[in-house]
Order: structure tokens, then C-alpha cells, then sequence
């Protein structure tokens, strides 16, 4: 009895000590949140003397920094830097070939050929309009439909357009559809499609080409031209969904969600299928790969390119920093260092199935419902999902 007497007063004893010490703490904190004008001056600068990253990207992106921070370049010289990376003649035409490259990335030589012609044209943000539509915005939509397409993928652009894609206006909100397309060209040993891409211009008023070589990864070009062009062209559009051409986009329960936002959450919007904590393939058999000598580091958080939504208000905004972003063979995360630069990150919405659905929900009409974008899809299937769901007679509990 007298033991248990002992433990309950040093257990007392314990938690008023604790109090008192809590207390006390608090009191302080208190008292330091009035002496806000309490501000530390360095007296000698603070930043280290620049480290050149031995990777090329990111040594790019330094020197892009340094030149966009006028505090830094005040105090760096190029002396610190390379000597090579203050190259005037690629800094007065950036797309001249960089035919100098391969003395620069030590391992160039035996990178797989997509990386060479990447590094040759890296700092090339500008190349001609082929086709375009001026006016596709003059009356501005509520939601703009960019979809990045192929030249021979006729069939999957005409089967947007009589699905999901179809621009007017659908829930009482304007739509309009635009595809984005970069030149096939010979060097790829492609058929000369040009007449055709041409019809199918002036019958659907709806295609966007520039003159460079569309590949895998000339996406990030893609995406930095649209962004221009969107600049140029449709400043007025609400929101943005940009993907690919075989991903089934259910536009009905997009709109539903758009209409349904508003202040910050609407300004600052970037929705889709966010993948975090990634990083580079380095397994050289890999579509993903990326090589050590490129890039080092992990990803941003970012929105997977099969297609995300976000503001028009955040469109200009990213237009404005990727021109301080140096560009990155993979498009999607390019968009997530965009995004990162601005001090936003991406946010998951578990209606974009990248990934695909279960197989067996896949035939049920009701699993779209509301979902916001499944792939992959064939035009016959995205013609298929979307009679479903215009069904006025669907009936999903
Ligand atoms: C850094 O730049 C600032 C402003 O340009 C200048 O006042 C300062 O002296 C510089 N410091 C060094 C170490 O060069
Ligand atoms: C690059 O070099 C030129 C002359 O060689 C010089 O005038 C210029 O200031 C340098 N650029 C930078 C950013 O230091
Ligand atoms: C349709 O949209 C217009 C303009 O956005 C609005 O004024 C009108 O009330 C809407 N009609 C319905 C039925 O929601
Ligand atoms: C685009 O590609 C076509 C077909 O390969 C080629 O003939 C043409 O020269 C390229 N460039 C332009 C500006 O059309
Ligand atoms: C990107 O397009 C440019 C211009 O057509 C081309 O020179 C370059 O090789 C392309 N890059 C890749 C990785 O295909
Ligand atoms: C683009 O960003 C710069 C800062 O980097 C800012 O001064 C400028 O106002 C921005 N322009 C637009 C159109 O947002």
C-alpha cells in the first residue's frame, strides 16, 4: 500500500513538473511572436561559391538560375563557371545545332541516338507554325480540349471528334478541341501525309502543326509551343485538359467537377493521375531511361502526360516559367518542374486512370460514370463509352 502511495506522488510530482515546464515554454513563444521585427542581418554573404553539376541538365538549369537571379549573377562570375557554357554564338541563335555537345556530356558517344538529337536541339524553343487556327478561341471556351496527336492518327482524332471531343456546348459549357501535331518526317521514313493533313484541316478547323520532328522526346517541345501558342491564341479559356490521343476522356464529368470550383482552388488548378517520389530509370533498355550524365536527382511531383486538367490562369503562369526551365526529354515531368518552379505541386484526383481500370469493369457502362479519363482506349471503344453515357436511359445506382 505504501509503495503504491510512493509511485501515485512521484507520478504527480512527474506530471506538475511537466506542467510547469510546458508553461513556461508557451510563455516564451508567446512572448516571441510579438518580435516580428527581430530580423538577423548577415554580415558576410551567405551563399557558397557555385559547385558546376557534372550532369548536363542540371548544370544547364544552374546557369539558367544564375542568369534569372539577379542577386546570384551579381555575384557570380562566369569565371566560376566553365567556360564553354557562355557560348555566344548558341546564346544569340539557341537553335543552331550544338554540334559541340559531344565534348561536353562525357559518356555521348554511347547514348542510344534519341539522346543525341535531344542534346543537339535542347535549347530550341521556337520552330514555324504549319498549320494553325487563329480563331479557334475568338469566342472563348470554358474548357479547351488539347489533345497531342500524331499525323497518321486519323482515326483516332475523328474519333475523338464524334466522342468525347466534340466542341459546342455540352452541360451548357463551351468546348472546344484542338490537336497538337509536330511534322512526320522523312527522316523517319515517314509517307508524305501533307495533302491529307491538310483536308482534314479545312474540314474539321481544328489541327495545330509546327516544323519539327515529332518523337517521344520532342513532347516537352510540344508542350512549351502550346503553351505559346494557348499565350497567342486562347488566353481566354477557362481550363485546360491537355492528353493523348487514346485515352477515353469522360468531358461530362470533368465539366461536373469544374463547375464546382471556384477562387483559389479554381486559379491554381492542376489535377490528374500525380505520381511522387520518382525518379530516373537508369536501366538503359527502358523507354524511361534517363543516363547519370544527364540528369541526377529525384522528380517533382507530376501529373502522368496520359492528360491533366488546369486553369487557364496557371496555362500563362507556366508559359512564363518554362522559359526558366531548361527542357527535359520526358514531358510530364518537365510540366511537374514547371509547376515546382511556380511553388505548386500537382494534386492527385482518383478519377484519372492512367493506369486502366479493373478488366472486369471495363464492358460496364457504369464504371465511366465517374471517372474522368481511363487509358488506353481505341477509337471504336471511345465511340462505344461514350454512347453509354449520353444514354439518358443509363441507370447507374
Ligand atoms: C553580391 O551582390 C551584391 C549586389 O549585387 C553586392 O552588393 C555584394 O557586394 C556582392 N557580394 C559579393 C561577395 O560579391
Ligand atoms: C560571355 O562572354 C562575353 C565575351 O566573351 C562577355 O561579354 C559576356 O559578359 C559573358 N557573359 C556572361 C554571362 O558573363
Ligand atoms: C447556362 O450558362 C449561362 C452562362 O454561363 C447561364 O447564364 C445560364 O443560367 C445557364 N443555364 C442553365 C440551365 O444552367
Ligand atoms: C515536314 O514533313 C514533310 C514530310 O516528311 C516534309 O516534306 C517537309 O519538308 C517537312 N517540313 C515542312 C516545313 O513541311
Ligand atoms: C526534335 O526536333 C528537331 C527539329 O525537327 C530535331 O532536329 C531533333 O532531332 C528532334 N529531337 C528528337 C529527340 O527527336
Ligand atoms: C513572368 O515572371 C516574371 C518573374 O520571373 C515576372 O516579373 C513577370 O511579371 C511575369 N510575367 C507574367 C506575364 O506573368
Amino acid at each position: 500500500m505504501a509503495l503504491l502511495r510512493r509511485r501515485m506522488k512521484l507520478l504527480v510530482t512527474v506530471v506538475m513538473v511537466n506542467l510547469f515546464i510546458f508553461i513556461l515554454i508557451s510563455r516564451h513563444n508567446g512572448q516571441d511572436k510579438g518580435d516580428i521585427h527581430k530580423v538577423q542581418i548577415p554580415n558576410k554573404p551567405f551563399w557558397a561559391k557555385i559547385v558546376p553539376n557534372k550532369a548536363y541538365w542540371n548544370l544547364q538549369q544552374q546557369v539558367l538560375d544564375l542568369q534569372n537571379n539577379p542577386i546570384l549573377a551579381g555575384n557570380y562570375s562566369t569565371e566560376d563557371l566553365p567556360d564553354w557554357l557562355n557560348d555566344t554564338e548558341l546564346i544569340s541563335d539557341p537553335c543552331r545545332p550544338d554540334l559541340k555537345v559531344n565534348t561536353r556530356v562525357k559518356d555521348y558517344n554511347s547514348l542510344p541516338g534519341r539522346f543525341k538529337d535531344f542534346l543537339v536541339y535542347m535549347r530550341c524553343r521556337s520552330y514555324p507554325l504549319l498549320v494553325d487556327q487563329p480563331d479557334l478561341c475568338a469566342d472563348p471556351p470554358f474548357l479547351l480540349l488539347a489533345i497531342k496527336s500524331l499525323a497518321p492518327h486519323f482515326d483516332r482524332r475523328q474519333a475523338i471528334r464524334e466522342s468525347w471531343g466534340r466542341a459546342g456546348v455540352l452541360a451548357n459549357r463551351t468546348v472546344k478541341t484542338v490537336f497538337l501535331l509536330g511534322n512526320t518526317s522523312e527522316v523517319d521514313h515517314h509517307p508524305d501525309l501533307s495533302g491529307m493533313l491538310r483536308y482534314e484541316s479545312a474540314l474539321h478547323h481544328d489541327i495545330v502543326q509546327w516544323d519539327y520532328r515529332d518523337s517521344f522526346f520532342n513532347l516537352t517541345v510540344k508542350e512549351v509551343l502550346f503553351l505559346g501558342w494557348i499565350q497567342a491564341r486562347c488566353t481566354g479559356a477557362r481550363y485546360v485538359f491537355k492528353g493523348d490521343d487514346d485515352v477515353f476522356v469522360n468531358t461530362y464529368s470533368i465539366l461536373n467537377f469544374l463547375g464546382g470550383l471556384s477562387g483559389p482552388k479554381a486559379r491554381d488548378l492542376f489535377v490528374g493521375d500525380v505520381i511522387t517520389n520518382a525518379g530516373p530509370h537508369r536501366d538503359k533498355k527502358l523507354k524511361y531511361f534517363i543516363p547519370e550524365s544527364m540528369y541526377v536527382g529525384m522528380y517533382p511531383p507530376y501529373a502522368g502526360g496520359g492528360g491533366y486538367l488546369y486553369s487557364g490562369d496557371l496555362a500563362s503562369r507556366l508559359h512564363n516559367v518554362s522559359q526558366r526551365v531548361t527542357l527535359y526529354p520526358i514531358d510530364d515531368v518537365y510540366t511537374g518542374m514547371c509547376l515546382r518552379k511556380l511553388g505548386l505541386a500537382p494534386e492527385k484526383h482518383k478519377g484519372f486512370r492512367t493506369f486502366d481500370i479493373e478488366e472486369k469493369y471495363r464492358a460496364n457502362p457504369c464504371a465511366y460514370k465517374s471517372l474522368m479519363l481511363v487509358h488506353p482506349r481505341t477509337p471504336q471503344e471511345m465511340i462505344q463509352i461514350w454512347a453509354w453515357l449520353s444514354d439518358p436511359n443509363l441507370n447507374c445506382q
